[in-house]
């Protein structure tokens, strides 16, 4: 697993805030220190945190703008032990206009801002905005790796090659280093043939890249928002709550496979019920 990761999909609705909230929320569980940026105009990763968005003094767009250090722009969140957030607002759509007519070094704005503090945390997660514009191409040039939320409808596939190429491109053009983190199935309703159809030609094409955490549909996970919380502090044993702990912890494991420690148990180990998660289920949706 790499330190700084973008969630990104050019779709809107598939997930990528809730991701992005509700993992950056489980590794802070896990004692790591956390920083969550939110990189989407809409604020909604900053209003799932419990922050006001119209009141924030600093945010991702005036990091952009190189009117604020990344150190000025971050929070920690009280309400969230070891979690930091990065918020944002409508301005960020201001600052991606200026930096549009920027000619040299725009899409390195926030790979550079990060630099000094990177290192303070050990899991970086970005939300981005559900395009591929100045913001998303910014958070794919800082991030190490990318995560892609998916939900298995008919055209996600197609959706999903174009985002492909892009990440490509990327590598090709500036970021060399940047890899596929993994692609994470969202919203799943196992009772739909057409999501299991979708599902198994992900994994026809995409093999151990597609997570084998599966996200189910759930109503905790769409009403914690509301209450300004990740669904961990709203109702923890919901099985939202449990998918995305169920994700931190295939995602540290995967860790422990490649330095050869499969056998030492994670510091977040898979939690009891977890698997009621996935495909196989057909538990009612609480
Ligand atoms: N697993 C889920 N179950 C139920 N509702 C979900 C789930 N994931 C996301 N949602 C809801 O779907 C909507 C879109 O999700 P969101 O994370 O905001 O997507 P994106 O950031 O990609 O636009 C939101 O209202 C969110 O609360
Ligand atoms: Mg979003």
């Amino acid at each position: 697993m790499k330190r700084i990761i973008a969630v990104a999909n050019q779709k809107g609705g598939v997930g990528k805030t809730t991701t992005a909230v509700n993992l950056a929320a489980s590794f802070a569980l896990t004692r790591r220190r956390v920083l969550l940026i939110d990189i989407d105009p809409q604020g909604n990763a900053t209003m799932g945190c419990g922050v006001e968005k119209s009141q924030i003094s600093r945010g991702t767009g005036d990091v952009l703008l190189e009117e604020s250090d990344a150190a000025s722009a971050i929070l920690p969140l009280e309400s969230v032990p070891g979690l930091s957030l990065m918020p944002s607002n409508q301005d960020l759509t201001a600052a991606e206009v200026r930096l549009l007519t920027t000619m040299a070094g725009r899409e390195l704005r926030l790979r550079n801002a990060l630099k000094p503090v990177q290192d303070q945390y050990e899991v970086i997660i970005i939300d981005c905005p559900p395009a591929l514009n100045m913001l998303t191409l910014n958070a794919l040039v800082a991030a190490q790796s990318v995560l892609i939320p998916m939900q298995c409808e008919y055209y996600a596939l197609e959706g999903l090659s174009a985002l492909v190429s892009t990440i490509d491109q990327i590598k090709a053009a500036v970021n060399p280093e940047l890899e596929l983190e993994g692609i994470l199935r969202t919203m799943f309703d196992p009772r739909n043939n057409l999501a299991n159809e979708v599902s198994s030609q992900l994994i026809q094409v995409f093999g151990d890249k597609v997570f084998r955490t599966i996200v189910p549909r759930n109503v905790r996970l769409a009403e914690a928002p509301s209450f300004g919380k990740p669904v961990l502090q709203h109702d923890k044993d919901s099985r939202g709550a449990l998918a995305y702990l169920a994700l931190a912890g295939e995602m540290l494991r995967k860790d422990d496979e490649v330095v050869g420690e499969s056998e030492v148990a994670s510091p977040l180990d898979t939690p009891p019920g977890a698997e009621a998660a996935g495909a196989e289920s057909d538990r009612p949706l609480n």
